[in-house]
């Protein structure tokens, strides 16, 4: 079978220096790395913006050839439980170090640990501290302990900047020689925001069908609505054609594909474009966030968002 490269591998960064954005960020992590003293840390921000990536560079910088045996990543959240967890880092930080006084854990999620499982994590890190850094991955830092949080040295990713994001599918489109539109750009950097790689993975779908990437392209390889149909259904729906707006959106959601979530990451994007009132903009809002945990805690993605949508035209009808 021939090999596919996965873009999101090809084009991550093997240097600090080729990571973009972070500046600071960076900058501290380059003077840990010419001390060769690296403290715990905690990398927190949104999904796409370069922590794996950050601290696989880190490694690489680090430890050179090395880098393999001395650095390992491992999901927090693994569903098997804290324990597995636990067994995972002992079997790490057990075997020795190769070329070096102590090696890296990077533990993805950890936000998604529960409290408990949180301290039964502290402990793991400091019995094993003498010769391992834990780099703590998450979305929130608010979601971890207190305990934890005090020990490690805390960086906050941002999201990347528009400019950069630009630069980025530029530089991906002359490698793999395909052409995209003005529109496309502005559209794929609609969808992904500061999310790298949703963006990189949108381009590599885009490119796989076609030698030139337009606008249209982007929505359906995107998992994502366009914001004239989003526009058209919340109007219906805010205009009291729940129906009408229910139908049009479950016959969109079967023909792409969509779930709930994807749903909701749509109507979050253009609300702030609909001719309603701020209040009612608000409201959206807040609801959205609240149709998102539910769905988050397991709830019928179908049922949910027609839920939404009732409530979208509730909101219409005072
Ligand atoms: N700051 C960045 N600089 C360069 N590439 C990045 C950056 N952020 C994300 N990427 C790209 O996006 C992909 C996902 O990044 P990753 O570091 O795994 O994100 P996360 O913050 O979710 O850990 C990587 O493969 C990389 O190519
Ligand atoms: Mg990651």
């Amino acid at each position: 079978m021939a090999e596919i490269d996965i873009w999101t591998e090809k084009y991550r960064p093997d240097t600090l220096d080729e990571v973009i954005n972070h500046k600071d960020i960076k900058s501290r992590l380059k003077a840990f790395v010419e001390e060769d003293s690296v403290p715990h840390m905690m990398f927190a921000g949104p999904a796409g913006t370069g922590k794996t990536t950050s601290a696989i560079a880190l490694a690489k910088d680090l430890y050179g050839d090395d880098w393999k045996q001395n650095f390992m990543e491992t999901n927090a959240s693994d569903e098997r439980g804290i324990d597995v967890v636990r067994e995972n880092i002992k079997n790490f930080a057990r075997t020795k170090s190769i070329n070096a006084d102590y090696k890296i854990m990077f533990l993805d999620e950890a936000d998604a640990l529960t409290a408990d499982a949180q301290q039964a994590l502290r402990r793991t890190m400091e019995q094993f501290s003498e010769n391992t850094r834990f780099i703590l991955s998450c979305n929130y830092s608010s979601k971890i302990i207190d305990p934890i949080q005090s020990r490690c040295a805390v960086f906050r990713f941002n999201r990347l900047a528009e400019d950069d994001v630009k630069d980025y599918i530029k530089r991906v489109a002359e490698n793999e020689d395909f052409k995209i539109t003005q529109g496309a750009v502005d559209a794929v950097i609609r969808v992904a925001g500061g999310d790298l790689r949703r963006v990189t993975n949108i381009l590599q779908t885009g490119a796989i069908q076609r030698d030139k990437i337009e606008e249209e392209n982007i929505y359906d390889s995107a998992a994502s609505l366009r914001p004239e149909e989003i526009n058209e259904i919340l109007e219906s729906a805010l205009d009291g054609n729940f129906m009408d707006a229910r139908d049009e959106l479950s016959e969109l959601m079967i023909d792409r594909g969509l779930d709930g979530q994807d749903v909701i990451n749509s109507i979050h994007r253009e609300v702030f474009d609909l001719d309603i009132s701020e209040e009612g903009k608000l409201e959206i809002i807040e609801n959205l966030g609240e149709f998102e945990f539910r769905i988050a805690e397991g709830g019928s993605s179908d049922i949910q968002i027609e839920a939404l949508l009732a409530k979208i035209a509730d909101l219409g009808g005072r």
